[in-house]
């Protein structure tokens, strides 16, 4: 496994990995890997020739008011694991690799962005969008693999990676979760015991609105008062948001369809979660 800093180095080495026919998996992430992040590095292991996994804390989807200089990091560890799931590259940059001075082009995908979580993080979709195609560029993968977990966020890159006619298949893997139920993130770092039992009202709000769903409930604005009824509860929780969404365009539903996505977006105490369930 090799670990490279930069643009260049990796072009190298996609170049050699071309010129013997082999296919490319790439898995972005912010670092600080967890069982959800691995089980996508698992995923391109497997169905790929070779995987490149990126670890880059991008500052252009941070806010100035959010997290990006506290967010939890452990590269050490990071390069471990990865080592140990058979990856072939890792690429680190620095944020000066990726925006150097002067930087000017941003991109996003209009409407799609602006709903859900972008309503209470305006620019968020935009940093991600740009850094993922930059990435994009740089490594030129046949798939890249994403979590369903940032469910607006994989919608987003597949209308982004069609519209803008890239050669890489964007695919989107189940929610990992832990026992308890609690999806899996880097920001549940922040919490302790007592937040992270708050943090349960998340899943088990969407996992009864599933059961709601089965037996036979199809009213959009019932199931939302349920969940918000159940997540308002639990005191130490605030909702951003809740809604029922066609996972396909996220629109507003009024009846719950096939492939309908119900996300949820909760503040315990000042950290944000999200968690979402496709009915
Ligand atoms: P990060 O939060 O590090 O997540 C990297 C990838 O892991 C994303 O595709 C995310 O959806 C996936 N992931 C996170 N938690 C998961 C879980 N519990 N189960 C399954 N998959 C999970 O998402 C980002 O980074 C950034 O926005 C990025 C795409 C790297 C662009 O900067």
């Amino acid at each position: 496994m090799k670990t490279v800093k930069s643009i260049y180095e990796v072009k190298e080495y996609v170049k050699e990995l071309r010129r013997k026919g082999k296919s490319i998996g790439f898995v972005p992430t912010m670092g600080y890997l967890h069982a959800g992040h691995l089980s996508l590095v698992k995923e391109s292991v497997w169905r790929c020739d070779c995987t490149v996994v990126s670890i880059f804390i991008n500052p252009a989807q941070f806010a100035p008011n959010e997290d990006f200089n506290k967010y939890p990091r452990n590269i050490q560890r990071d390069i471990e694991v990865l080592e140990k799931e058979g990856v072939d590259l890792i690429f680190i940059p620095g944020d000066g690799e990726m925006y150097p001075e002067g930087y000017k082009t941003y991109v996003g995908v209009k409407n799609l962005q602006d709903r859900l979580c972008g309503i209470s993080r305006p620019d968020f979709f935009k940093g991600v969008c740009t850094i993922v195609l930059k990435l994009f560029n740089i490594v030129t993968p046949d798939i890249s693999f994403f979590g369903q977990k940032d469910a607006q966020q994989a919608v987003i890159l597949k209308k982004m990676a069609c519209d803008l006619n890239l050669d890489v298949k964007v695919e989107a893997l189940p929610i990992i979760r832990e026992k308890s139920g609690l999806a899996l993130s880097s920001r549940n770092e922040y919490l302790d015991k007592k937040q992270k039992k708050a943090a349960l009202c998340l899943s088990r709000s969407l996992a009864r609105a599933r059961k709601a769903v089965e037996a036979g409930e199809k009213n959009a604005a019932r199931i939302l008062k349920r969940i918000k009824a159940e997540i308002e509860s639990e005191p130490l929780a605030r909702i951003d948001y809740v809604e029922i969404v066609d996972s396909g365009n996220l629109q507003s539903l009024k009846q719950i369809k096939d492939k309908t996505l119900i996300a949820v977006a909760v503040f315990i105490n000042n950290v944000r979660l999200i968690d979402n369930i496709i009915v």
